[in-house]
């Protein structure tokens, strides 16, 4: 395995790759791996001739007030994982290699950003689709691996791949959970042994959910009240709970077609989580609900 972190020698290396016919699955990432990025790894590697990891914990995707700093992060660890996985090359640029100064050029999503994240993140989402856009030019990809964890981020960078001609295919990949139902997040760390208890309040709603679906429940409303019940009783502070069509992101009042319900909560998070003491967390599921039948 190789790690590259200048720019022009990442560069020279995809172009080599793509005249010599390989294809490449390119895995971007910000580092501090668990079994949801190597599931990524796992798959690119089964369908790829080269598989391409960038390591890159972007600033421009982080707000003021937001972990940045705090970010985990592990080089020795990732790099040891990544060979394990048989990574062929890992990207991981400074900062200033990626914004050299007098960098000025942002992509700005459209109305899927609006929403969810987006709304509770301002500037997330361009910062995503800026630093994405960027390594897309770099890597070169055939395809791109993304968790479904971070459902809006796949459509916000699948509607880019379509708006800027990409030559570049997305695939989503779902969500590695811990047994627990817990869904695994670089941010789980935060998490002290109290917190992480609060913390399978999401999946816990999530279930709830989809067994109400299941027996027939259609009414948003109501389902996402219960949701919030359950998140509001076990200690969490709801961030938002939204019940969406699972392409455009739009509200429904009943149910119907493919699904989306997405949470997001602030978990207590012991001593851990630093001076705020509390960690974000987000979590979603996908449902398709069958014309006037039950699931
Ligand atoms: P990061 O949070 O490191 O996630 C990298 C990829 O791993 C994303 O596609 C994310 O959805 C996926 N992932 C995270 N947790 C997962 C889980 N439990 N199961 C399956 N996949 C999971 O997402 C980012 O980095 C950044 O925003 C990035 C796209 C790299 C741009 O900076």
């Amino acid at each position: 395995m190789k790690i590259i972190t200048s720019v022009r020698k990442f560069c020279y290396l995809t172009e080599s790759l793509k005249r010599h016919g390989k294809t490449i699955g390119f895995v971007p990432t910000m580092g501090y791996f668990h079994e949801g990025h190597l599931s990524l790894f796992r798959r690119a590697r089964r369908e790829n001739d080269v598989v391409v990891v960038s390591l890159f914990v972007n600033p421009a995707q982080f707000g003021v007030n937001e972990d940045f700093k705090q970010y985990p992060r592990n080089r020795k660890r990732d790099m040891r994982l990544c060979a394990q996985e048989r990574v062929d090359y890992v990207f991981a640029p400074s900062i200033t290699a990626m914004y050299p100064e007098g960098f000025q050029t942002y992509v700005e999503p459209g109305k899927l950003a609006s929403g969810l994240c987006g709304k509770s993140r301002p500037g997330h989402f361009r910062g995503v689709a800026t630093v994405v856009a960027k390594l897309f030019n770099l890597a070169q990809p055939t395809v791109v691996y993304l968790g479904q964890k971070d459902y809006q981020q796949c459509l916000i960078i699948r509607q880019l791949v379509a708006d800027f001609d990409f030559q570049v295919q997305i695939k989503m990949c779902p969500i590695v959970r811990e047994p627990s139902g817990l869904a695994l997040s670089s941010r789980n760390t935060y998490l002290d042994e109290k917190g992480k208890q609060k913390a399978l309040a999401l999946v816990k709603a999530i279930r709830w959910f989809q067994a109400r679906v299941k027996k027939g429940e259609r009414d948003a409303r109501l389902l996402k009240n219960g949701v919030r019940r359950i998140l509001f009783k076990a200690g969490t502070r709801v961030d938002y709970v939204e019940i969406l069509a699972a392409r455009e992101l739009s509200p429904f009042r009943k149910l119907s077609g493919k699904i989306l319900l997405a949470l997001a909560a602030y978990v207590p998070a012991g001593k851990r989580g630093g001076a705020r003491n509390k960690v974000r967390l987000i979590d979603n599921c996908v449902m398709k609900i069958p014309k006037g039948g039950f699931i």
